[in-house]
């Protein structure tokens, strides 16, 4: 049987379940949501562009702060969650369009902001998205990336390379179970390296610990109850610098455990 492509898995995962990312919690209300347009200060007179926007979180955020944000995605059912939500709020400035993250559909030295929340974990090819995103922002331009990360030192610090290496793919393991088109979360360090091997100069980096409740989690892509088993045990056999890295917690029948954010600002140089 022959493999499905990643961004045919990304457009089967997020078209199956595009609605309940409209309304998730982790998405529409995340604390980085909030940060982000306190870190980058958009500037009135700005062009956006929200790179795999989902159901639209981040381009509605930056919508009242800026002249006009493009939301855009490589699905369609998610385009169409983000477009009910800008006109739901009003926001005349936010439009839609359909675009791959490693191929932009716009020209150089469009917008002001690139903006990228929760997503470039789904993208093959994370070099070519930021080379892109620096293609398209003007001289000067801002480039505001969050997204969960794997384990590192930054994240998981005093445990040995090897087992922080073991724990990064554990962590990307239970994530791609939980979600076929997950491709691979970088780590602190490695999204450092590709920033400044696209020529961007990196300017501001934080983590957010990201409280995630795992029935939640599991329902959101409408996991199937095998697999909910097979994620749960992975919980619970959980140990050292994964276990240290994810926090799973059990009360009763409630399992909870974190993810890290990433909040990265970078500027094209001018
Ligand atoms: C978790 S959602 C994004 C969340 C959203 N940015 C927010 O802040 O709420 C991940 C999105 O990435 C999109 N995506 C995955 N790979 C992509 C690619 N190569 N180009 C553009 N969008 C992509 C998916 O279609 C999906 O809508």
């Amino acid at each position: 049987m022959s493999e499905i492509a990643p961004k045919t898995l990304v457009q089967q995962q997020f078209g199956a379940n595009a609605a309940a990312y409209a309304t998730s919690a982790v998405h529409a209300k995340g604390a980085s949501l909030a940060r982000l347009v306190e870190l980058v200060k958009p500037g009135k007179d700005w062009a956006a562009l929200d790179i795999a926007t989902g159901a639209g979180h981040t381009a509605l955020a930056f919508a009242p702060h800026v002249r006009e944000v493009i939301a855009s995605d490589l699905t369609p059912e998610m385009l169409d969650e983000a477009a009910k939500l800008a006109a739901s709020k009003g926001y005349a400035n936010m439009t839609t369009a359909a675009a791959d993250a490693e191929k932009l559909p716009f020209p150089d030295a469009r917008f002001d902001l690139v903006t990228c929340r929760i997503a470039p974990h789904h993208f093959p090819d994370i070099p070519a998205f930021i080379r892109e995103s620096r293609r398209v922002l003007k001289p000067g331009g801002t480039f505001a990336l969050v997204d969960n990360v794997s384990p590192d030192e930054a994240t998981t610090a005093g445990f040995p390379s090897a087992e922080l290496a073991s724990a990064a793919d554990a962590y990307n393991a239970f994530e791609k179970k939980r979600d076929p088109s997950h491709g691979r979360a970088l780590t602190t360090a490695e999204w450092t390296r590709d920033i400044a091997a696209a020529g961007l100069q990196l300017v501001h980096t934080e983590h957010a610990p990201k409280a995630m409740d795992f029935a939640t989690w599991c329902k959101t892509m409408k996991v199937p109850e095998a697999t909910v088993v097979e994620l749960r045990a992975m919980l619970t056999g959980a140990k050292g610098a994964f276990a240290a890295f994810l926090k799973p917690t059990f009360d009763g029948d409630k399992i909870g455990f974190t993810l890290d954010e990433l909040i990265a600002i970078a500027r094209k140089p001018a």
